[in-house]
């Protein structure tokens, strides 16, 4: 039985030195040791000896069972930090491989215009308002005295909901808005989507942006309508730029103008930009008409205001030698990406 024990444990050595993985090492335990394990059954038969080889044998047996229990456990741990190691070296990261560019997305040249115009008139004091995109014909038309028989009501103009309800064109109606919602003095910046019935070309859109401007104080004339026109000018286009004002008319307003810049591509002298003028028009405005005040529950007698309104598209082609509107809305990356 001696010899017996003797080549089970060297067996099992023998074994356990090419068990590679856990799992072999975890067999070979159950075959030794395991219930039915060549040990156990050794040890089972022990009963049959005569008592006193019993207990050399039993002695025997149990020291082959320590030392193979023992073996077992060491080939575990050696296979255990070598399977730590493997998983180590194959998670392992390597920091010098170059790395993937993560695309940055950019604002849009009309946010970015926006941004830059809102910019400018925080500085001088205004803030930024807000009204609806679906408007009533009331605030679009007739509160801007706008007469019944405007052309810009025109159904081949203006997008029609019912007959109250349209898509404003223009942001106008949010000054009326902001005269009954807000305690004077007003000094207002608004932004925002307008839409008209036209068929895109590379000039027209039907939906396009436009930014108000309104102020409404005591004392507010001609000259203050200038100053800060001619102020938002000089910032947007160049130090240098010049302003020209030349009448126009709106109903809203009265007196009204039209505002026109120095060329900032050729200062003046004249190229393609301003076709050949030297000067480019660039916004609406005048005094605000006091049956808009008075719709905007104004007391006339006390206040005057000035507004004005301008096309952001326009601005930002003009600002960017852009010569079709429609690379603003096609959202291809290779456009958009130049004005990070
Ligand atoms: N709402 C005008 C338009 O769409 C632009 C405009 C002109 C706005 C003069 C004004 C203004 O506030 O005073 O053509």
């Amino acid at each position: 039985m001696k010899e017996e024990l003797k080549k089970l444990l060297e067996e099992a050595k023998q074994s356990l030195a090419e068990a590679n993985t856990m799992d072999e090492a975890e067999a070979l335990r159950i075959k030794y040791l395991g219930k039915k394990g060549a040990i156990t059954e050794i040890l089972r038969s022990m009963k049959d000896l005569a008592p006193e080889e019993r207990k050399e044998m039993g002695q025997a047996a149990n020291e082959t069972k320590a030392e193979i229990e023992q073996s077992i456990n060491a080939r575990k741990e050696v296979l255990k930090s070598a399977a730590k190691q493997a998983k180590l070296i194959e998670e392992a990261i390597d920091v010098t491989e170059p790395a993937v560019e993560a695309k940055l997305g950019a604002s849009h040249l009309i946010s970015k215009t926006i941004d830059e115009i809102t910019e400018i008139f925080m500085n001088m004091g205004f803030s930024v308002a807000e009204g609806p995109e679906v408007e009533t014909v009331y605030y679009n038309f007739d509160a801007l005295n706008a007469g019944p028989n405007h052309p810009s009501r025109d159904m081949t103009d203006t997008f029609y909901i019912d007959d109250k309800t349209i898509l404003r064109t223009q942001t106008s109606p949010i000054q009326v808005r902001t005269l009954l919602k807000e305690p004077l003095p007003i000094r207002i910046i608004a932004p925002g989507r307008v839409f008209r019935c036209d068929t895109p070309d590379a000039t027209h859109s039907p939906m396009f942006h436009q930014l108000e401007g309104l102020v409404v104080d005591e004392g507010i004339t001609m000259a203050d309508l200038k100053g800060t026109l001619d102020i938002f000018a000089k910032k947007m286009f160049g130090p240098s730029t010049k302003t020209k004002f030349r009448p126009h008319h709106f109903p809203f307003t009265e007196p009204s103008a039209e505002m026109d810049v120095t060329c900032f591509k050729c200062g003046g002298k004249g190229c393609r930009i301003c076709k050949g003028s030297g000067w480019i028009e660039i916004l609406g405005c005048g005094m605000v008409h006091p049956n808009v005040l008075k719709v905007g529950s104004v007391d006339t007698e006390k206040y005057t205001g000035f507004a004005f309104g301008m096309g952001l598209e326009r601005v930002a082609m003009l600002k960017h030698e852009i010569d079709d509107l429609r690379y603003l809305y096609e959202n291809d990356v290779r456009f958009i990406e130049q004005f990070k």
